[in-house]
C-alpha cells in the first residue's frame, strides 16, 4: 500500500470519498525524517451541501463529504495534507491521537496560528504509531459542523488475521438543522443555572435530540443508514470513532458478541463483550464473526433517547433490521476500563511522582475548570523531559468528561493493573483515573475535555516540557 494515500472508504457505507488531491512535492520540512515516496491528500475546508441520506444540509465540510476522506497511512511513513481554507474563518486540522512534531499538531494559539480564509497550509508529519485516529478542526465548535474524517495508519506487521475492515464514525449532528453549533454554545452561555431544560437539551438531557436531533454513522441518518456489506463467516475488523461534540454511545451489534482489540489505535489484549461505551475522541477496534443476515449496527446515544444506526449486511435476502429494535446485547456485558490491559510491551515505566488534575464545574453550570482554572488562564502542568508522571485525574463535577492529551499515548493504570494505552479517558462524575504519561515528545501540549461545548467553556489545559 502507498503510504499516506487518500482513498475512498473501505466497504460499502455512506460518507468518506473525495480522494486525494495533487502531489505535494517540496513540503517535507518539518517532517525531520527522509519521507518514503507519498501521494498528499488535499483537504478543503468549505461550506457545502451534504446529503445525510433523507436530508440535504448546509455546512462546513472537508470537500463534499462527510466524514471528510480516510487518510491511509503506514507506520514509520509520512502523512502530506494540503489544507485549503475556503470558509469565511480561520481553521486548523487537528491530527487526534498522532505522537505528532509539535509544529503540525493543529493547536492554534499554542504552536501555530489558524490559517486565515483564502490561506493554505501544507500539514507533513511523520506517523510512527499504527492505529484508528481522526482528524478535525481544531477551532471552536468548527468540528461539529462536520469538519472531521477518519486517519487509518496501517501496521505492515499487523498481527491480527482477519478479512476486511470497515471504519465507523459516530456523530451528533446540529448543523443546519436547529441552528449552528455556535449559536447553541452562545444560547449555553447565556442561560443561567436556573435553565435547566436549556442545559439538559445541550448537555444530554432526556431532550437531547431537540439539539442534536440525528446521530449519524458515516453521515448518515438512521432513517437512510450506512450498510457495511459483508460475507457470512468473515472475520471483520470494525474501526469506530466517536467525533460527536456532546454524546457518548453505548455500542452493540445485534446478534453478535465483539472482541475488544484495540483502544485509541494501541492494541490491548483481546476482551470479548456484548457492549462498549464509546466517549467523545476515543476510538475502538473490534473483531466480529459475522453470521448471515442483516444484523443492526446501534450506537445509543448515552443519556439521550436516540441513537445512531447501521446495517451489517451478509445476506442479500435477509429483511433490514428495523431501526428501532431494542438489543439484547445492550443490556448484556458492558466494556469497563478495569476490563482492559496493555500489550506487555506498550507497559510504560513507573511514575516516580504524581500530580492531581480536578475536573470541576464552577455554579454557573457554564464553566469547567482544571485545578479551578479556565482556559483563559489554563492550568499549565510542567514536567521534565523524559519522565513518566501519574496524572490523577480527579472528577468532582456532575458530568462525564472525555479527557484528551495531545501529542502523547497514556496508559490507564492502578494498583496491580498495567491498563489500557490510551490518549482520550472518560471520567464519569465523581470518579477518578490514573494515567501515567511518558513525557517523550517535547512541546507544549493541549490537555483537554472533548466534550466541545465543555472545551469552549473553559474546560482546557496545557502540558509542556522542553
Ligand atoms: Cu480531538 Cu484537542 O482534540
Ligand atoms: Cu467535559
Amino acid at each position: 500500500a502507498t503510504p499516506a494515500a487518500a482513498r475512498a472508504a473501505t466497504g460499502g457505507a455512506g460518507g468518506a470519498g473525495g480522494a486525494g488531491g495533487a502531489g505535494l512535492a517540496g513540503s517535507a520540512e518539518g517532517a525531520g525524517r527522509a519521507a518514503r515516496p507519498a501521494r498528499g491528500v488535499t483537504l478543503r475546508a468549505r461550506p457545502a451541501s451534504v446529503s445525510l441520506g433523507r436530508r440535504t444540509v448546509s455546512t462546513w465540510a472537508y470537500g463534499e463529504s462527510l466524514p471528510g476522506p480516510r487518510i491511509e497511512a503506514t507506520a514509520g511513513g509520512i502523512v502530506r495534507a494540503r489544507l485549503v481554507n475556503d470558509l469565511p474563518a480561520p481553521t486548523t486540522v487537528h491530527w487526534h491521537g498522532i505522537r505528532i512534531d509539535p509544529r503540525m499538531d493543529g493547536a492554534p494559539g499554542y504552536t501555530q496560528q489558524a490559517t486565515r480564509p483564502g490561506g493554505t497550509f501544507d500539514y507533513v508529519f511523520e506517523v510512527p504509531d499504527p492505529g484508528t485516529y481522526f482528524y478535525h478542526s481544531h477551532v471552536g465548535m468548527q468540528n461539529d459542523r462536520g469538519l472531521y474524517g477518519p486517519l487509518i495508519v496501517e501496521d505492515p506487521r499487523e498481527p491480527l488475521g482477519y478479512d476486511e475492515e470497515f471504519t465507523v464514525v459516530l456523530d451528533d449532528w446540529l448543523d443546519g438543522i436547529s441552528g449552528t453549533p455556535d449559536d447553541a454554545l452562545r444560547r449555553l452561555n447565556a442561560s443561567t443555572e436556573h435553565d435547566d431544560t436549556l442545559r439538559s437539551d445541550l448537555l444530554g438531557g432526556v431532550v437531547g435530540e431537540l439539539v442534536h436531533p440525528y446521530h449519524l454513522v458515516n453521515g448518515r441518518t438512521p432513517d437512510a443508514p450506512a450498510v457495511f456489506t459483508s460475507r457470512p463467516g468473515r472475520l471483520v475488523r470494525f474501526r469506530m470513532i466517536n467525533a460527536a461534540a456532546d454524546t457518548p454511545f453505548r455500542v452493540a451489534l445485534g446478534g453478535h458478541r465483539i472482541a475488544i482489540t484495540h483502544t485509541d489505535g494501541f492494541p490491548c489484549r483481546p476482551v470479548t463483550v456484548d457492549t462498549f461505551l464509546i466517549g467523545m475522541g476515543e476510538r475502538y477496534d473490534f473483531l466480529v464473526r459475522l453470521g448471515p443476515g442483516a444484523f443492526p449496527l446501534v450506537a445509543e446515544a448515552e443519556g439521550k433517547r436516540a441513537r445512531a444506526f447501521a446495517v451489517v449486511r451478509t445476506t442479500k435476502i435477509a429483511a433490514t433490521p428495523n431501526r428501532n429494535v431494542r438489543l439484547p446485547e445492550l443490556d448484556g456485558r458492558i466494556l469497563t476500563y478495569a476490563d482492559l490491559e496493555a500489550r506487555g510491551s506498550d507497559e510504560l515505566p513507573r511514575p516516580a511522582r504524581r500530580v492531581t488534575v480536578t475536573l470541576g464545574m464552577r455554579p454557573s453550570g457554564n464553566e469547567w475548570t482544571m485545578n479551578d482554572r479556565l482556559a483563559n488562564d489554563p492550568m499549565r502542568l510542567r514536567v521534565e523531559r523524559g519522565e513518566t508522571i501519574r496524572i490523577v485525574l480527579d472528577n468532582q463535577s456532575p458530568m462525564w468528561h472525555p479527557m484528551h492529551l495531545h501529542g502523547h499515548t497514556f496508559q490507564l493504570r492502578g494498583t496491580g493493573w498495567g491498563g489500557p494505552r490510551k490518549d482520550t479517558v472518560n471520567i464519569k462524575p465523581r470518579e477518578r483515573l490514573n494515567i501515567d504519561v511518558k513525557a517523550d515528545n517535547p512541546g507544549e501540549w493541549m490537555f483537554h475535555c472533548h466534550n466541545l461545548y465543555h472545551q469552549e467553556q473553559g474546560m482546557m489545559g496545557t502540558f509542556g516540557y522542553g
